[in-house]
């Protein structure tokens, strides 16, 4: 397999994000040829359509940083039954101007994560209908739904059960072959 970039969005800034550390761990177990690196979103003015005439040059940096990658991976805790804000500001940032997403047709992946039982569910789904929106094709299957995340790291933030990091793992396999289907080159 040809290696492969794919930007990882982290939709939590908190210091000790339960979502950093699975998205820490899911890039440890993904399979060579993913190259997978952090775009940070937590300094990103708000976006404003009336500023994008002469955009701050964090957005310019982050359109860039995504239009640079094969790939997108959402690692996203659940708000409100929604992705927080934070992620949704980038990806509204990085779809504009219009016309010039630098979403459009790259393969991505959702994981959601959450200390509850329902694991992010609706953050899950509502990103997926933005990704319908952006042409970003959403891996399927497996799905990542990470519940009771409180359970399944020891204090130094690593994942505690074989279970979870071996289907952790199925999971990056699988989005290795997600992009090789359905990437554009
Ligand atoms: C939450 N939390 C939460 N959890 C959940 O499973 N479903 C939800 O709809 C919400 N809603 C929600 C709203 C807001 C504003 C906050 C701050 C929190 C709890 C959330 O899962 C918990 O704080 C996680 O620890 C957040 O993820 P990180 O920061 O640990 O990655």
């Amino acid at each position: 397999m040809p290696n492969r970039d794919v930007a990882v969005l982290v939709g939590s800034l908190r210091k000790e994000s339960f979502t950093r550390k699975i998205a820490k761990a899911l890039v440890e177990l993904a399979p060579a040829g993913l190259k997978l690196d952090f775009v940070e979103i937590g300094h990103l003015p708000l976006y404003n359509q009336d500023v994008d005439a002469s955009p701050p040059e964090a957005w310019v940096s982050l359109r860039q940083q995504i239009k640079a990658v094969d790939a997108v991976l959402f690692v996203t805790p659940e708000y409100n039954r929604s992705v927080p804000g934070v992620l949704k500001n980038a990806i509204d940032i990085a779809s504009r101007p219009y016309g010039q997403s630098a979403w459009d047709g790259k393969p991505g992946a959702i994981v959601s994560v959450s200390p509850g039982v329902i694991g992010g569910f609706g953050a899950n789904h509502h990103l997926r209908q933005s990704l319908v929106f952006l042409n970003v094709p959403a891996m399927q299957q497996p799905e990542a739904y990470v519940g009771n995340v409180a359970s399944l790291l020891d204090e130094n933030g690593r994942l505690v059960n074989e279970g979870t990091r071996e289907f952790l793992g199925k999971f990056m396999a699988a989005f290795a072959d997600w992009i090789e289907k359905n990437g554009k080159r």
